[in-house]
């Protein structure tokens, strides 16, 4: 690390609010009555899930799961390893996978497919934010917040090097940022 990461907010708070708003009635539309399994990708992903589940007034189970993919890089290793699986049977589930971030698509394809194995009812994935431009892996998402421009981003969960997660807006991260 070397200087002082210097953000330029890409989202305010009221507009991830809107966003997340928008994205919970159609979740709603979709789920009402069917008891889903929504799955967080941690770590990013857990603040978009407490904001997002609270506007969900119907019957739902949360859980999460833990994966390794970009250490302390910008860059995926591209060796993507369950860490802390999903303890409740995903088996007959209607599944929804919540993601702050699909980037090259790595990590996502690798835990649809993880999933897809043990057999839920249906499967599908809500992402806060995609970065197309990095695809290395198609990937679809069914409930899509932002897209976003191929810059670094933090805050909302997302984070630099364990970094600014706690931030309630959404921000590039600029400034000459070494490891
Ligand atoms: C981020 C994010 C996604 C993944 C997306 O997680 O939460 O899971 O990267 O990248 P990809 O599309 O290139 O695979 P990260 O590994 O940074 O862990 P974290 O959520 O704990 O910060």
């Amino acid at each position: 690390m070397s200087s002082q990461p210097k953000l330029h907010t890409l989202f305010r708070r009221d507009e991830i609010e809107a966003t997340v708003k928008r994205l919970a009635a159609e979740i709603r539309g979709d789920y009402y009555g069917k008891y889903p399994l929504l799955i967080g990708v941690l770590k990013g992903s857990f603040m978009f899930m407490a904001d997002l589940i609270r506007l969900l007034d119907f019957p739902l189970e949360v859980e999460f799961i833990r994966l390794s993919s970009y250490g302390r890089g910008r860059q995926t290793s591209g060796r993507i390893k369950v860490v802390q699986g999903p303890r409740s049977e995903v088996k007959g589930r209607e599944v929804l996978v919540i993601e702050d971030i699909v980037d090259t698509g790595l990590t996502t394809s690798f835990l649809l497919d993880y999933l897809r194995k043990k057999k839920p009812a249906s499967l599908k994935l809500c992402a806060l934010t995609d970065k197309p431009s990095r695809r290395r892996i198609p990937v679809t998402i069914d409930y899509l917040g932002f897209t976003v421009p191929d810059k670094f981003l933090v805050g909302y969960g997302l984070d630099w090097d364990e970094r600014f997660r706690n931030l309630p807006d959404i921000h590039v991260l600029e400034g000459d940022i070494h490891f």
